[in-house]
């Protein structure tokens, strides 16, 4: 394809300011941009990336009124006040441009799946649209069936019920649904934000064929529009730093000193805290472990507390030397390195799909939405992780043991390599995401085309 007919095509991206939706935004930038693309990134105020990491894209931050995101407020009055706060500055924007621009070329709209107001924008000034998903696939499938569970009298699940498996929503328990523990409201909620993009021209999502298949063939059915599956995002092009807060990059002359495969490093993402009870339970599971650990505490995750001043008296003397604790990781840098045998993580699917390209098994405790069903994948599915049942100090110490010590942690680890293989083909000449990328660009070239 001769790259003339893509350069510069303009392409308007959509961010959301959450960490696990910005950092596959950004990746995808990245990668159109490879591809010829000329990239505006947009963005809220609020957790706005670094435009010094990416002087490749124009930038355009919108006002969104928000100083934080505040994690005990009600999740979609936020989202409906950000998208509401957001739209008539892009649209004006975007209508400059057009009045500006060259008559042989149209701007093409990628949005994050919660800034929905961008589709709004697109249709008010008759613009294709297409949606990045940053979640897994196969959560999809669960959350809408969350109406007819709701109907039937199915939520929140009860305690005797959690271990059941949802008729035709296998391999999943009740207890793997996403929001299943939320009131009924929330989960409505949720539904009807997610019913406010009607028309998109085609999705992008960030996981590969062969490993959503299922999951995937359901979603085109549902949809009827291309969905382009082109991850591991990560893994497509190297991209800087997207992370928020700064790395702690002292980390990897730590790893350095570890023995092969012998450190559990652990991380429940941006969003997800615990309280003092689960943070005294996590430190002594670790310290009685006996393994090294690295441990990713983020400021304010502790509830009520500013960083690790709730650590359990004696802790930080009893780990000294073999564990590490720090504020914010170079994550991708560590799950590549060669002493980190384990990753305890909440699940997230950009936690998780970095573990597969790297061949790292886990353990899995999630926390919310997608992550429950992201931890049932990863434990019963690809069989690459260990459900954490319990938040209790002897059932974390039996699970470093038996993920990095025992035969079983071995078997899992052959398999979390040869996931590593077939996410590295896909990503190949003749694999399905390499597949997929030409095709979106393909796609692309002809929505840019007036
Ligand atoms: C959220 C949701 O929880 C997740 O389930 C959804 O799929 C996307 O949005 P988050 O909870 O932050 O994201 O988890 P995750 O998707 O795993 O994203 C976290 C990102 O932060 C990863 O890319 C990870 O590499 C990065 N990270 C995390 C760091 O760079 N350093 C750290 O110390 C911790």
């Amino acid at each position: 394809m001769g790259d003339e007919r893509k350069r510069g095509k303009p392409l308007v991206l959509v961010a959301s300011p959450f960490q696990g939706h910005m950092t596959p935004m950004l990746q995808l930038g990245s990668v159109l941009h490879s591809k010829g693309f000329s990239i505006t990134m947009v963005h809220t105020k609020l957790n706005s990336p670094d435009p010094s990491n990416h002087p490749e894209f124009e930038f355009l931050p919108l006002f969104d009124n928000f100083l934080a995101i505040d994690a005990s407020a009600n999740f979609t009055t936020f989202l409906e006040a950000l998208n509401d706060n957001c739209k008539m500055q892009l649209q004006d924007h975007l209508a400059q441009k057009i009045r500006e621009g060259r008559d042989d070329e149209m701007i093409t709209i990628i949005h994050d799946n919660i800034m929905y107001f961008a589709e709004e924008v697109a249709n008010n000034l008759n613009l294709p649209s297409i949606v990045l998903r940053s979640s897994s696939a196969s959560y999809v499938p669960a959350f809408l069936a969350l109406p007819k569970l709701h109907a039937k009298g199915q939520l929140p699940v009860k305690d005797s019920m959690l271990q059941e498996l949802v008729p035709e929503l296998h391999p999943l328990r009740y207890k793997d649904l996403p929001f299943n523990r939320t009131s009924t409201e929330v989960a409505t909620e949720m539904l009807a934000l997610s019913e406010r993009i009607r028309t998109p021209s085609a999705i992008i999502w960030n996981t590969m064929e062969y490993l959503e298949y299922s999951a995937l063939t359901q979603l085109r059915q549902r949809y009827q529009v291309p969905i382009f599956a082109v991850g591991p995002l990560s893994k497509m092009v190297r991209c800087p730093s997207t992370s928020f807060l700064k790395e702690d990059t002292n980390c990897i002359s730590w790893l350095d000193k570890q023995a092969p495969r012998s450190v559990i490093y652990v991380s429940l993402g941006s969003l997800a805290t615990m309280d003092k009870t689960e943070l005294a339970e996590t430190a002594w599971g670790l310290a009685n472990s006996n393994q090294p650990f690295l441990w990713v505490v983020r400021p304010g995750s502790v509830c009520g507390s500013v960083w690790i001043e709730f650590f359990p008296e004696g802790f930080t003397e009893e780990i000294r030397g073999r564990g590490l604790v720090l504020k914010w990781a170079p994550q991708k840098q560590v799950l590549a390195h060669s002493a980190v045998g384990g990753f305890w993580s909440h699940c997230g699917w950009n936690s998780t799909l970095e573990s597969i390209s790297e061949g790292i098994p886990m353990i899995c405790r999630p926390v919310m939405g997608d992550q429950c069903v992201n931890s049932r994948y990863l434990s019963s599915v690809w069989r690459i992780g260990l459900e954490l049942e319990h938040l209790e100090r002897k059932v974390i110490e039996s699970a470093i043991r038996r993920l990095l010590v025992d035969d079983e942690g071995k078997e899992m680890r052959q398999r979390a390599i040869h996931m590593k293989e077939k996410a590295k083909h896909s990503l190949c000449n003749g694999g399905s995401s390499f597949k997929f990328l030409n095709d979106l660009v393909e796609f692309l070239l002809i929505q840019t085309r007036l």
